[in-house]
């Protein structure tokens, strides 16, 4: 470990580049103490998240899921020894609140604060200790979520090389805008995939993108093909035939991840594959990823989807800044800071 790991005291994190308040408290040799994620349920009327409205719920809950982590962990801010938040990317004006936050709280009791790139933090939830023990690098790492979808090959703690991402749309994304075109709710992807259980993932054929070219996702071209089956279906079809719909296009989403990652570990040889971000939930994706006879990993969902555990546990890889450094650092709301 690093010369951030051996800091004393325990780390709080913060995390709201999103629409989940949330904060964790995390050791050194990564144990979880707590980890605290706020969902704003106030979203899903919206069939997407609304920036302005997730500001405004981060300012009102910041501080008492701060306290709500330190409570679980049975800790008070006299245990912490650093400040974690994720600076980006994400939306700049939820970012904000967090950043403000964790460096109102490194400020006030004269803490170092390190600002964490929130993929990092996707790849370091890794890092902690869970069922099997923390995972070590080489590896790779499919991050797939709402608002990510990106390949990486993690060959050491504080950083990642991007191998593929999207061109366009993120696999959640996709999951979303497609269960909004079946009438189903947001989120999506649970929602699809219940559906899907009820359907024939071969009666229509939607397009992977194995086409495009290297190790980078489309998922725009599944999308469009959904449309048109709907358009041209027509809504009494539709309804007859939504389970089929939902098991096929769910079926083209999971191909097309899997495909990428077969080829990644072919290409690199490497044996362990993690998975992170909400679209790891889903169950066939599971299954199809089981069974590609590399080594899988999926950490327990809370570390899967947005949470500030993750965000700690990459802080210990990262140089903390010490009063007053910090109080310029300003959230970031896209590129990624990987190494
Ligand atoms: O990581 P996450 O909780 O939040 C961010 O987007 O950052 O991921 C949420 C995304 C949503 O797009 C949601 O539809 C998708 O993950 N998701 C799923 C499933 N559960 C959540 N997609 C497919 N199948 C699921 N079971
Ligand atoms: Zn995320």
């Amino acid at each position: 470990m690093s010369g951030a790991a051996d800091g004393a005291g325990l780390i709080l994190g913060i995390e709201t580049s999103c629409d989940d308040t949330c904060a964790a408290v995390v050791t050194h040799d990564g144990e979880v103490r707590s980890n605290v994620v706020s969902s704003q349920g106030v979203h899903d009327a919206y069939g997407g998240v609304v920036p302005e409205i997730a500001s405004r719920h981060h300012l009102q809950l910041a501080n008492a899921v701060v306290e709500d982590a330190l409570r679980r962990a049975q800790a008070t801010f006299d245990d912490i020894g650093l400040v974690a938040v994720t600076q980006g990317p994400g939306l700049v004006g939820a970012l904000l609140v967090g950043v403000a936050t964790a460096k109102a709280i490194a400020a006030a009791r004269g803490l170092p604060l390190a600002p964490v790139d929130h993929l990092q933090g996707h790849v370091a939830a890794n890092f902690l200790r869970m069922g099997d023990g923390p995972l070590e690098p080489p590896f790779l790492c499919l991050i797939a979520s709402g608002g990510h979808t990106l390949l990486a090959r993690v060959t050491a703690y504080d950083g990642f090389e991007v191998l593929g991402r999207t061109l366009d749309d993120a696999a959640g994304e996709a999951f979303d805008k497609g269960a909004r075109l079946l009438g189903l709710p947001f989120p999506g992807g649970p929602a699809l995939q219940r559906l899907a259980e009820q359907g024939d993932p071969t009666a229509f054929a939607f397009p992977t993108a194995k086409g495009v070219a290297g190790l980078d996702f489309s998922f725009s071209g599944v999308k469009t093909a959904l449309l048109y089956a709907v358009r041209d279906l027509g809504p009494e079809e539709v309804q007859r035939r939504r389970a089929d719909l939902a098991a096929s296009y769910q079926h083209a989403i999971v191909e097309a991840l899997v495909d990428r990652c077969e080829r990644a570990l072919r290409e690199t040889g490497l044996r362990r594959l993690a998975l992170g971000g909400g679209v790891a939930a889903n169950g066939p994706l599971r299954e199809r990823f089981r069974a590609l006879g590399a080594e899988v990993s999926i950490p327990p969902m809370e570390l899967c989807t947005d949470n500030a555990a993750m965000i700690a546990s990459a802080a210990r890889w990262v140089t903390p800044l010490p009063y007053p450094a910090y109080l310029g650092v300003e959230a970031y709301a896209s590129g990624e800071r990987a190494a």
